[in-house]
């Protein structure tokens, strides 16, 4: 059945994480990076639907710090799909007025894949439609503790006043330094955490975990999502 949603009322932002990829590659008999290989297809028609409906950010939680623990074979792989993503779909990127950002931590991303995402960054940073992100190897208490350690640099060097640290200028020191806080927390395949994901940011996100693996995750889904999203009163705190 097709779902109405309210033009009106589409979350700005929002943010996915990927789950279900090895669970539903192994219900059928596949290796894993078959499960992530098929999930990058999901990311593309993700994003089409995305700047269809006219959501301005949309953050694809694609690699973790935690990720390393994985065996070689995986990770390796997943430096391949990353590089590979985003050369093909460079040229899409510049047709659809789409900016590409990264946030996460450089260490230990193979070169040519640190190069890929630096490079896509800047051939698509004058783009003024929808800002893509990617959080790649990307940990949220990491990049907390590395904002706490900025904080702490620009102060002992006399450029900052402890006691001019609030919650606004807080989000400045951080990766996602003027992107505006994620409205709506997608988690795929049931699974009901955070995981390290946008901690500081996602205060006031609504949560929505749906219970498709995420190779599975289609147009309708998203769309599904956002209609729950519609549904729900945001009253950040006040009655
Ligand atoms: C979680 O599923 C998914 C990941 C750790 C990686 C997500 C990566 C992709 C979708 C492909 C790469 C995409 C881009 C855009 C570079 P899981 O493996 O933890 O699944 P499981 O919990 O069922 O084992």
């Amino acid at each position: 059945m097709a779902l109405v949603l309210d033009k009106e009322h589409i979350p700005r932002h929002i943010a996915i994480i990927m789950d279900g990829n090895g669970r539903w590659a192994k219900e059928k008999r596949l290796a894993r990076t078959e499960g992530h290989r098929e999930g990058m297809k999901r990311v593309e028609e993700i994003v089409d639907a995305a700047d269809a409906l006219g959501v301005r950010y949309v953050t694809f939680f694609a690699f973790s710090t935690e990720n390393w623990r994985r065996s070689k074979t995986e990770t390796a792989m997943l430096m391949r799909f990353l590089d590979i993503f985003l050369q093909c779909n460079l040229k899409r990127l510049i047709k659809n007025n789409i900016r590409f950002l990264a946030i996460g931590r450089k260490e230990p991303i193979p070169e040519y894949a640190w190069k890929r995402l630096i490079a896509t960054q800047a051939q698509t940073k004058e783009n003024s439609g929808l800002t893509l992100i990617l959080a790649f190897n990307y940990g949220s208490r990491q990049e907390i503790a590395d904002a706490a350690r900025k904080i702490a640099e620009e102060a002992l060097a006399g450029r900052l006043v402890p006691g001019d640290i609030n919650e606004e200028n807080f989000g400045e020191f951080l990766y996602t330094k003027g992107i505006p806080d994620p409205d709506l927390l997608i988690r795929t395949s049931g699974e009901v955490r955070i995981s390290n994901f946008l901690l500081w940011q996602l205060s006031y996100a609504e949560l929505c975990f749906p219970k498709v693996y995420w190779p599975e995750f289609k147009r309708q889904n998203f769309e599904e999502a956002i209609s729950e999203y519609q549904r729900r009163t945001r009253r950040f705190g006040a009655v």
